[in-house]
C-alpha cells in the first residue's frame, strides 16, 4: 500500500472532515501518499483528484459539510460508469480508497468490486440517518440529532405559549433513528416512525389523553420515512380528529449542516484512523465501524443488505416518558 484516495459520497454529514483529517494524518505518518477525490463517485469516474497534504486538512476538524464535496452519482449505478471509475483508479495509481458515506455509497462500492479488480476499498459510515448496519453510530448522526433537539426545544416554547399541537418532521430516510432519539431527548408527546404502523387514531388518542391530564400543548416528532412531507397529512387528519390548532415544521436540510458535535468529531477521527489501519492490514471490501467499544470491519454487502434495528430499549421506554 503506497498511495490511497479518500472520497465522500451521498448526503454530507457533519464529522466527515474530522474523518478525512484523521485518515490523512494517519496515512502520512505511515508514509502513504494521499489524494482527495472530489465530488464522490462523480469525481471518481472523472478521475478528479487533488493531493491531500497536512496543509489541506489543517483547521478543518470543526467544519460541517465536506471539504472534498459530494454527489449522488446516477452514472455510478451503471456498469459503464463503474468501469470508467475503475480505469480512473488505475490512472490515478491508487492502491486503496477510503469511501466515507452511507448505504448507497457502500452499495455502489460493492458493485464496483464485483465489476472490476480494482484498488482495495474500505468504507467509513457517515450518514445523519444512522441506518448503516455494522456500526452503532454513523458520523453525523449526533450533530443532526442535537440540531433536531434544539429545534424541538424552541418549538416547545411557542407551542406552550399558544396551546398548540406541533408536528415536527425530521430526516432519516426510511429509518426512525433520528426521530426516536430526538423525540426522547426533546420530550415529545408522540412519535411517528417508519418501523411502526402509523395510526391517526392512535396519535389522536394519546394526545387527547395528555390533554385530559392537564397538558395544553403537544409535540409529535415525525420521521420523514418513505414520503418526506408526510407530516402535513398526519397533522391535518389529527387536527380534524381533535379539532385543535396545529402547525407543521419540516426541519429538512438544517439538520445536515453546522459544526460537528464532540461525538461526531471523535467518531470521525477514530474511524478515519481505523480505515487507514484496515488498508495497511490488507483489508478490502469492508466498512470500519464501532460496535460496543470495539472497532469492527463489516463486509460491504452486509452494510446495505442487513437492516440495522432501532434500539429496542429506547422503543420500550418512549410510551412511559411521553405521557
Ligand atoms: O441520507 C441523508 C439525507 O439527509 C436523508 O435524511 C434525506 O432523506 C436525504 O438525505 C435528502 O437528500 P438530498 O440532500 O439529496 O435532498
Amino acid at each position: 500500500m503506497k498511495r490511497i484516495g479518500i472520497l465522500t459520497s451521498g448526503g454530507d454529514a457533519p464529522g466527515m472532515n474530522a474523518c478525512i483529517r484523521a485518515a490523512v494524518r494517519t496515512a502520512l505518518a505511515n508514509d502513504l501518499a494521499v489524494v482527495g477525490i472530489r465530488r464522490g463517485y462523480t469525481g471518481l469516474i472523472a478521475g478528479d483528484a487533488t493531493p491531500l497534504d497536512r496543509k489541506a486538512i489543517r483547521n478543518t476538524i470543526h467544519l460541517g459539510g465536506t471539504i472534498l464535496e459530494t454527489s449522488r452519482s446516477r452514472d455510478f449505478y451503471t456498469q459503464e460508469g463503474r468501469l470508467k471509475a475503475a480505469a480512473a483508479i488505475d490512472r490515478m495509481g491508487l492502491d486503496g480508497i477510503i469511501l466515507i458515506g452511507g448505504e448507497g455509497t457502500f452499495h455502489g462500492a460493492s458493485l464496483l468490486a464485483a465489476d472490476a479488480d480494482t484498488a482495495a476499498l474500505v468504507g467509513v459510515p457517515a450518514s445523519i440517518d444512522n441506518d448503516v448496519y455494522g456500526t452503532d453510530y454513523c458520523i453525523g448522526f449526533d450533530t443532526a440529532a442535537n440540531c433536531a433537539v434544539e429545534a424541538i426545544d424552541r418549538i416547545r416554547d411557542t407551542a406552550r405559549s399558544h396551546d398548540r399541537l406541533f408536528f415536527i418532521e425530521v430526516m432519516g430516510r426510511t429509518a426512525g433513528f433520528l426521530a426516536l432519539e430526538s423525540g426522547i431527548a426533546g420530550g415529545a408527546e408522540e412519535l411517528v416512525i417508519p418501523e411502526e404502523e402509523v395510526s391517526v387514531d392512535r396519535i389522536s388518542e394519546r394526545i387527547k389523553k395528555g390533554f385530559t391530564i392537564g397538558k395544553k400543548s403537544a409535540i409529535v416528532v415525525v420521521a420523514e420515512g418513505k414520503r418526506p412531507g408526510i407530516s402535513f397529512e398526519i397533522a391535518r387528519e389529527v387536527g380534524e380528529n381533535l379539532n385543535f390548532d396545529s402547525r407543521v415544521v419540516v426541519l429538512g436540510h438544517l439538520q445536515r449542516g453546522g459544526p460537528p458535535t464532540l461525538r461526531d468529531r471523535v467518531l470521525g477521527s477514530l474511524l478515519g484512523f481505523a480505515a487507514v489501519e484496515a488498508l495497511m492490514d490488507g483489508r478490502s471490501g469492508c466498512m470500519v465501524g464501532e460496535v460496543g467499544r470495539d472497532l469492527t470491519c463489516t463486509p460491504l454487502e452486509e452494510t446495505w443488505q442487513k437492516k440495522k434495528p432501532l434500539d429496542k430499549n429506547l422503543l420500550r421506554i418512549f410510551p412511559f416518558l411521553s405521557e
